[in-house]
């Protein structure tokens, strides 16, 4: 599949080298085409299927499209990678809202009673949304297996169709099908971007990004 990643950060890295290795191929996107880091990373890659460019070159490349921005920066990528280039599209939202403008901890920028994937799903409204993700550190969300137990990993969205699409994907990542747990439609991106707090509390007392959490019954 044609996979266009938002992101040249560490998460858009590990994802679009997973994709790669699982035989997709792959343009990461940035807000300038031949951006240092995307350039890195496809010389890195040293794969046919790796290109970098525009934010809007990935959204239009894509069959599929991650984005893998920050997520204060997130709704000026999409506007960036054109709507319509998005337009029936399934597009993976794995940004946090965090902002540190304020320092530590970030703060989320929208919280409560709105979401950055529901803003998203706003601004692309052709755009199929599924919030998925966002709850693990990068280097765990493409190899589960390096935790033993990878705990729950939290989807959710409009598009049922879409969601089965991403689980695939995710389940193709090494993730146990029942361990993906679908928390309804996009306004449960609430929740798991709320999360974060907690996420970023238990990275202190953790000592590191590289825990999970699991529901349990
Ligand atoms: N780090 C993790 O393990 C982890 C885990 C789960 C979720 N997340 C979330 O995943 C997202 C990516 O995290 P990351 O650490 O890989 O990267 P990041 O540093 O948060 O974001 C890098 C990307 O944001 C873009 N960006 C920054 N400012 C922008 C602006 N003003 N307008 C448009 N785009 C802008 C950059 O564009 P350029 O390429 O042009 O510089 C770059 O592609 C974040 O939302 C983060 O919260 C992170």
């Amino acid at each position: 599949m044609r996979i266009g990643v938002l992101g040249t950060g560490m998460v858009g890295n590990a994802l679009a080298t997973k994709l790669v290795e699982l035989g997709h191929e792959v343009k990461m996107g940035s807000r300038e085409a031949g951006n240092e880091k995307a350039v890195e990373w496809v010389s890195g890659v040293s794969d046919e299927r790796a290109s970098e460019g525009s934010f809007a070159d990935a959204a239009e490349f894509g069959e599929l499209v991650v984005n893998a921005t920050a997520g204060v920066a997130s709704l000026a990528a999409v506007e960036q990678a054109g709507p319509e280039n998005l337009e029936g599209k399934v597009l993976i939202d794995v940004a946090n809202p965090l902002d540190f403008s304020g320092g530590m901890p970030p703060r989320l920028s929208v919280c409560n009673d709105d979401s950055l994937g529901e803003q998203i799903q706003e601004a692309a409204p052709g755009a199929r949304v599924v919030k998925a993700l966002n709850t693990i550190n990068a280097s765990v969300m493409v190899d589960p297996g390096k935790l033993g137990d990878a705990g729950t990993l939290f989807i959710c969205g409009n598009d049922e169709e879409a969601k089965a699409q991403v689980s695939d994907l995710i389940a193709s990542f090494g993730w146990p099908r029942e361990d993906i747990l679908d928390v309804g439609d996009i306004s449960g991106a609430r929740a798991t971007e709320m999360y974060l707090p907690l996420w970023l509390r238990l990275m202190g007392v953790e000592g590191g990004p590289n825990f999970s959490i699991r529901v349990v019954r």
